[in-house]
């Protein structure tokens, strides 16, 4: 006959061997269930005397409840093994490394590596470092800089208009020169500054122009600046960015902006001045314009010219980028090649 030690003993080697919360269930089912020996000896307890009844139901009972514990700390230990296993599957090892090489480490493109170091040229002479918005109204980009609606030096930047508020209002601005305006509104002179920027243009691409580019703007606005003011700025800046080798010019030139007027060449890196595809056989490469503030342009902002003149330049970032590391189209900047932007 079977005693309710031998049950419990039972139970205890079946509920031991389980090793998932799915057996354990099972034997649960098995041991305690509507089929299990258990709920046999419940069910003939009708049969017995009611003294004897009493008794026997109260073995059962404690038979029951003594299972039930063994099975629920069974349970208690599988669940927490469970636990243990997902997390370890879920876990991310953010340090592990493919094979033995090392990887790679990326770095800012050329072209922002280029407006930080000539910020850095240009804060290290005295100048601040200020910007303003690349959609910009007509009258910022073209009015303010002397040039009136229908004027014809307009036609000089391949302009590209957005559909904002009344037609040819708002344009993608095609230099950096707006900010100058901006920045004489908002400071009063001496003002020292450098605003770097991207520009937009309906240009084609060749090897010295991308429709999307960058400009760094330079103004000086104090007493009694000169254009020798302007040519030493210039010169300095040329020999702290590019070295003592690289030999620069100012050539007259025409900008409604300012007058008198010039443009910044240096000799072409790519050649050495003798003259290849990338300077049209020139064997120089124009940076940017350059001159002095015109009067219109104070008087847009309420300057008093009598007081106050100064110089403004500009020169596009990505030509100085283009020189500086000699390459030949400038096209590649775009290309996202990753076996160029490696290199430089
Ligand atoms: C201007 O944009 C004038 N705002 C510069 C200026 C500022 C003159 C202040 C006087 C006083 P320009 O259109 O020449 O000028 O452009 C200046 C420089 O921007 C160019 O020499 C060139 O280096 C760069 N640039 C112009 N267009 C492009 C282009 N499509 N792609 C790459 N660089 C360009």
């Amino acid at each position: 006959m079977t005693t309710d030690a031998d049950l419990v003993t039972d139970a205890m080697s079946r509920v031991v061997e389980a090793s998932s919360l799915d057996e354990l269930n099972a034997i649960e089912t098995e041991l305690l269930g509507k089929r299990s020996a258990l709920a046999q000896s419940q069910k003939a307890l009708g049969a017995l005397e009611p003294d004897q009844r009493r008794e026997a139901g109260q073995h059962i009972q404690n038979v029951r409840k003594e299972i039930e514990a063994i099975v629920a700390a069974r349970r208690a230990l599988l669940e927490e093994t469970a636990q243990t296993e997902r997390l370890a599957a879920d876990r991310l090892d953010l340090t592990e490394v493919f094979g033995t090489t090392v990887p790679w480490r990326g770095h800012n493109h050329l072209v922002q590596r280029t407006r930080d170091e000539l910020e850095d040229v240009f804060v290290g002479m005295g100048f601040a470092v200020a910007e303003g918005p690349e959609v910009e109204t007509d009258w910022y980009n073209f009015e303010a800089l002397n040039m009136p609606h229908a004027h014809p030096a307009r036609g000089m930047w391949d302009t590209l208009y957005l559909r904002l508020g009344d037609p040819e209002t708002v344009v993608l601005r095609t230099h950096t020169s707006p900010v100058q305006i901006r920045l004489m509104q908002a400071q009063e002179p001496p003002i020292y500054a450098v605003m770097p920027g991207r520009c937009y243009r309906r240009d084609t691409p060749d090897a010295r122009h991308i429709p999307t580019f960058n400009q760094i703007e330079g103004l000086v606005i104090d007493r009694g600046i000169s254009f020798a003011d302007l040519a030493g700025t210039i010169e300095v800046f040329t020999t702290a960015y590019f070295g003592p080798d690289i030999h620069s010019r100012l050539r007259p030139s025409y900008f409604p902006f300012t007058e008198p007027s010039a443009e910044y060449e240096i000799t072409c890196t790519i050649c050495g001045g003798s003259g290849c595809r990338t300077c049209s056989h020139t064997g120089w490469i124009e940076l940017g314009g350059c001159g002095m503030v015109d009067p219109a342009v104070l008087a847009a902002v309420g300057l008093d010219d009598e007081t106050w003149s100064g110089f403004a330049f500009g020169f596009g970032i990505d030509r100085c980028a283009q020189m500086r590391h000699e390459i030949p189209d400038m096209r590649v900047l775009l290309e996202n090649d990753v076996r160029l932007l490696r290199q430089i």
